[in-house]
């Protein structure tokens, strides 16, 4: 069975409190703050609760007839009422400004640096300032406030990277936002978090955050033509992928007959780190057996078993993994 092909140990996954972002900073410490006054409340009421009964217990010595009766109290009832409207009002305008500060409104003349788009189950990113088109591995400068869109290309999906905080529904037909300032480099590790159909536990998100230099260096790569070679071997592989049905749903800049956008685009597929959305390792043996029968990794995933024989599926995966 499928094997999650993630580097678990070396990445930032489980807890939203290694905190990468600043929207995730702000949300976090609203989340301490609204914990606090919880605490408070919590202690304050059990602590009331336990002198009252301790204090109004029956007495040894009681004699059984009926207690003072009062009826109504003005005064305690305007304390009761305003002290937690009071407490109710301070986090209202807590949580309002800190949704004003971690998703301000976007202007119509912003183009967003990353589009976002979830796929049944995979991620596409765009990036429209630059051309550049990838699947599954984000990749994202630190210290830069980055305007995302989150769009769908079939059913609700929720776009999350744990350390970065905040989860944006992808809804098919209508576009969201979402600012991420990463203030960490380093691996960090998301998921789909919207139930999206049998493969929603393998939608894994990979986002790499790196120095602005080597942002500039991977979106030039990007932009660049995959490196060539000569191999006889990549050449057959080519040829393959051109003739099998591959070119309906992929493309691969420079490649006239791969021009499809159903599927990951596939330029750069040798600079990634998994397959099929973090499901298998990406090499070439993994890419050979995933090309035959993607169902045996990923059951229901749109690609098709392709049968291929043996030696065609190694041909294509030499080919693709020459892609750099
Ligand atoms: Cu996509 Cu859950």
């Amino acid at each position: 069975m499928a094997i999650v092909a993630m580097d678990i140990k070396n990445a930032d996954f489980t807890s939203i409190f290694n905190i990468a972002s600043l929207q995730n900073k702000l949300l976090v410490d609203l989340h301490w703050f609204t914990l606090a006054v919880c605490l408070m409340i919590g202690l304050v009421v059990t602590g009331l609760m336990i002198a009252i009964i301790a204090k109004f217990r029956t007495a040894e010595n009681d004699d059984g007839s009926e207690p003072r009766q009062t009826r109504g109290n003005i005064r305690l009832e305007i304390i009761w009422t305003a002290i937690p409207l009071f407490i109710v009002i301070v986090l209202g305008i807590m949580t309002a400004y800190v949704m004003i500060i971690v998703n301000p409104a976007v202007g119509t003349k912003r183009k967003p640096d990353v589009i976002v788009v979830g796929h049944q189950w995979w991620w596409e990113y765009q990036y429209p300032n630059y051309g550049v088109t990838t699947a599954n591995e984000l990749y994202l400068p630190v210290g830069k406030n980055a305007l995302f869109e989150v769009r769908s290309a079939d059913v609700v999906h929720s776009f999350w990277v744990v350390a970065f905080g905040q989860k944006m529904d992808a809804i098919p037909g209508h576009p969201t936002n979402m600012w991420i300032h990463p203030t960490k480099k380093g691996l960090f590790l998301g998921t789909c978090s919207e139930y999206c159909g049998a493969q929603h536990g393998l939608m894994r998100i990979i986002a790499n955050v790196v120095s602005p230099e080597d942002f500039d260096t991977w979106i030039k790569a990007q932009n660049a033509m995959p490196e060539s070679s000569n191999d006889p071997a990549v050449a057959k592989g080519k040829q393959l992928f051109n003739s099998e049905t591959c070119v309906q749903c992929h493309q691969i800049a420079g490649d006239p007959a791969a021009k499809a956008h159903i599927g990951p685009d596939l330029t750069h597929i040798a600079q990634r780190k998994t397959l099929g959305a973090g499901v298998l390792e990406n090499n070439t043996a993994n890419l050979a057996k995933w090309m035959q029968n993607p169902q045996q990794f990923k059951p229901g995933v749109n690609m098709p078993n392709m049968r291929l024989t043996d030696e065609n599926a190694h041909d294509i995966a030499v080919y693709l993994e020459s892609l750099k």
